[in-house]
């Protein structure tokens, strides 16, 4: 057995307010709880963009009363609502922008970007969804603004050497994978079609051996826990995302018993570097069995949407138990609190510390 820090992910997609037949607040922190994770900060892109204090504090009053773990959250701009950030400044953990084409419609202008990060405060992270050569743009306003900038989801070689550059002139920026880009590559796509769809799309073996090797420059591992439900996925116009919360942890452990990694890394990349980007700071722990093996089917998952781009893998690493503030969540499958047990984390003097 192996103890553990409760586990933070600071990207996941809970779909509510709007598209809570794919998760919501409940579901979604019984899957985190059951994958290791104690806290998580939810994105955004909602069917109504969080991007407006008014309904942050909306959809903080509906998590409050569902969630089981910790829950923070990120705010969202489309350039058009920058005299909001002083409102919710204390309430969220950071700012999200996305400058590539994803699910929902929550692109931004490029030309915005400057005004945006000017606006927004020195000390929450700006996170960006930023590919390929998009990057060269976010590193440049990162330099120029000296704001503190965090890259989701790198999925390339040639994304992460920008990156690796930047950090080596001393650019305030850090970055996150997820495991979908650490254990797939497009070759899984043939099988997995629309199931295996997301943004960033998953990339050749080259592009994940090259992070692989370069797994010190990367700062967190992020789910992306992006759950849709399995006849979208099989429509005409698949939505992209993946849920993910409840293998991460398993799929990192198993590459840790082939040697891929070590037990103190994933503590750096799933604990102490999205602590230490978001400012968090939670008393929880989780023990896990590192040896019992288990089949990935998504019909026994917590997730809403109740299938996994892993179906079907075995997998080494069992959570046993999961302690939030020193009480006992979870244990061998079962949840022993209630939705509501969970604090919203906010940034400021009001942190729900442990
Ligand atoms: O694949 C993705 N799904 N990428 C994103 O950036 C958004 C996410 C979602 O919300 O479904
Ligand atoms: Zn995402």
């Amino acid at each position: 057995m192996i103890t553990l820090p409760g586990l933070i992910d600071s990207h996941v997609h809970f779909r509510t307010p709007g598209q809570t037949h794919k998760e919501n607040f409940i579901t979604g922190t019984k899957a985190a709880i059951a994958g290791g994770f104690t806290a998580v900060i939810d994105m955004p892109n909602n069917k109504i963009p969080i991007t407006k204090s008014q309904i942050l504090n909306e959809k903080m009053k509906i998590a409050k009363k569902q969630i089981l773990c910790d829950v923070g959250f990120h705010f969202g701009s489309l350039g058009d609502n920058l005299s909001e950030f002083d409102r919710v400044k204390k309430e969220v953990f950071g700012l999200k922008l996305f400058l590539n084409q994803t699910t929902g419609n929550f692109i931004i202008d490029k030309k915005s970007l400057l005004k945006i990060y000017d606006a927004w405060p020195k000390s929450l992270p700006i996170l960006v969804h930023a590919e390929e050569n998009v990057i060269d743009l976010v590193i440049k306003v990162c330099r120029e603004t000296k704001k503190k900038t965090h890259v989701c989801h790198v999925s390339s070689k040639e994304e992460l050497q920008k990156i690796i550059k930047a950090k080596k002139k001393g650019i305030k920026i850090t970055c996150g994978v997820t495991p979908h880009h650490l254990f797939l590559t497009e070759e899984d796509v043939r099988k997995l079609k629309s199931y295996g769809m997301m943004k960033p799309t998953l990339k050749t073996k080259a592009d994940v051996d090259f992070i692989w090797k370069n797994l010190k420059y990367v700062d967190c591992i992020e789910s992306d826990h992006a759950p849709h439900t399995t006849s979208e996925k099989r429509s005409n116009q698949p939505p992209f995302g993946v849920p993910n919360l409840e293998t991460t942890l398993s799929l990192l452990l198993t590459a840790c018993s082939e040697g891929k990694l070590s037990i103190k890394d994933i503590v750096r990349l799933c604990h102490d570097g999205p602590a230490k980007i978001f400012g968090i700071s939670q008393n929880a722990k989780i023990i896990a069995d590192e040896n019992e093996e288990w089949t990935v089917r998504g019909s026994e998952l917590q997730t809403k949407c109740k299938w996994s781009p892993f179906e079907g893998r075995t997998l080494k690493g069992k959570i046993k138990k999961v302690y939030i503030r020193n009480k006992l969540v979870f244990e061998n499958g079962k949840f022993l609190v209630k939705p509501g047990f969970g604090h919203l984390q906010r940034k400021g003097p009001t942190l729900n510390r442990a």
